[in-house]
């Protein structure tokens, strides 16, 4: 905790040059897309698993509060990427370190020459949907009307994953506490800050950069077909075309949506299935292990930094299966249909 107190206020008051920044912003970008991955996966699971609460799920997604977090998801995942790529050219590079600073410059710059059109597209089917529900002055943005949910109403249900998320701190810290007065360990003793590498940190460091390679194209095609090409309102937009597929969506139902795109084959493969399982896989251990690395750097306890990497171990092997197991079954025919009144169009 100390240690986190003092990165962030070095951060404030060191006046360094702008790769300071650089790493500041690729660390809190990553960190808010592993949280928003977490509710993700768990909230697309439900489409296989409990399609009433996928249906709702994607009524949150389409409240403002939630447009807010999705332009700034959208902003984290770009700059992220393009800043993932400069730190993988220059850590295969090394001759060109001493262009890191205009590199970094650079990449901001890119950032903003690709947020400007998709922010702007992104904006237009927002503008759409507010139009056709009824949202039009900012007493309606936060409290909501009969089509779209306040900012408390959205923010409230995600109580659960918090709830959720500190159930299993709770577990884990008591476990690791357990653990450490079996085995005699001094509960106040820090893990050793010079720690050799092992095999296995070698070939996380390559992982994280070859996986950042291949996550760049499958989450930006990803993003481009959920908020640029259509947004997460045409996912219950009756009549609307579902894209990936030659289906329709004539119901306007969310969970017709995902079921036509998984169930789309192409040659006999189901590609949206292998492309969602493939995103899955290296961005949950990608995140996850980035988390374990962040988590290393601020929480120095034994017990502590303990139990937090069993949660971070247990949270990426759960979030693998849970949402393989939603790839697997699919979503039932009978589910189909279910359109959550309020969200239709
Ligand atoms: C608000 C923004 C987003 C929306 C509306 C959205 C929408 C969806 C939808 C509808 C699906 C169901 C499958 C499909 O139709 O292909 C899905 C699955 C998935 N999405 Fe997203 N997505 C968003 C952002 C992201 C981001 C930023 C990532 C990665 C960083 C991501 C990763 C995934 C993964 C891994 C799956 C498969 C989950 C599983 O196997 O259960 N999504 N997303
Ligand atoms: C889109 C393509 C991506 C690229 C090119 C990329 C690249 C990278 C690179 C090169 C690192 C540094 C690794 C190290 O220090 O060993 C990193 C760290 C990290 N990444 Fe990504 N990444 C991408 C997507 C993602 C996604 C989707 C997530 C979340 C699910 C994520 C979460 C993280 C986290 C939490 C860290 C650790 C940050 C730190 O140590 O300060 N990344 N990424």
């Amino acid at each position: 905790m100390a240690t986190l107190v003092t990165t962030i206020s070095e951060t404030l008051r060191y006046r360094g040059k702008i790769g300071q920044w650089s790493w500041v912003f690729h660390r809190l970008s990553g960190l808010g897309i592993v949280l928003f991955v977490y509710l993700h996966v768990i909230d697309t699971s439900w489409a296989a698993f409990y399609p009433a609460s996928y249906a709702k799920a994607i009524h949150e997604y389409q409240s403002p509060i939630f447009t807010l977090g999705e332009f700034g998801l959208v902003a984290a995942v770009i700059y992220h990427a393009i800043n993932g790529y400069r730190i993988i050219l220059l850590d295969f590079r090394p001759q060109l370190w001493h262009l890191q600073q205009r590199a970094a410059r650079i990449v901001f710059a890119i950032v903003l020459v690709i947020l400007i059109p998709v922010f702007i597209l992104m904006f237009g089917h927002v503008l759409n949907f507010y139009d056709e529900v009824g949202i039009n002055n900012v007493g309606d943005i936060i409290g909501g009307n009969d089509k779209v949910l306040s900012v408390a109403e959205a923010v409230g249900n995600q109580l659960k994953f918090a709830i959720g998320l500190a159930v299993a701190l709770g577990v884990a810290l008591v476990g690791s506490f357990v653990l450490a007065f079996f085995n005699n360990e001094n509960p106040a003793e820090n893990v050793s800050p010079v720690k050799r590498s092992s095999q296995l940190d070698v070939w996380f460091w390559k992982f994280m950069r070859y996986s950042g390679l291949l996550i760049l194209p499958l989450v930006f095609g990803h993003l481009a077909m959920m908020h640029v090409i259509q947004g997460v309102f045409d996912l219950t937009g009756p009549g609307t075309s579902i894209i990936g597929t030659e289906a329709t969506n004539q119901a306007g139902s969310a969970l017709a949506f995902v079921g036509a795109r998984w169930d789309y084959l192409v040659a006999g493969v189901a590609v949206w299935r292998f492309y969602d399982g493939a995103l899955l896989g290296l961005i949950v251990l990608h995140g996850f292990y980035g988390l374990h690395l962040v988590i290393n750097d601020y929480t120095h306890n034994r017990v502590i930094n303990r139990a937090l990497n069993w949660v971070i171990v247990f949270g990426a092997v759960l979030l693998i299966l849970l949402g393989a197991a939603a790839l697997i079954a699919g979503v039932e025919d009978t589910a189909r249909t279910i359109v959550i009144e309020s969200a239709s169009r």
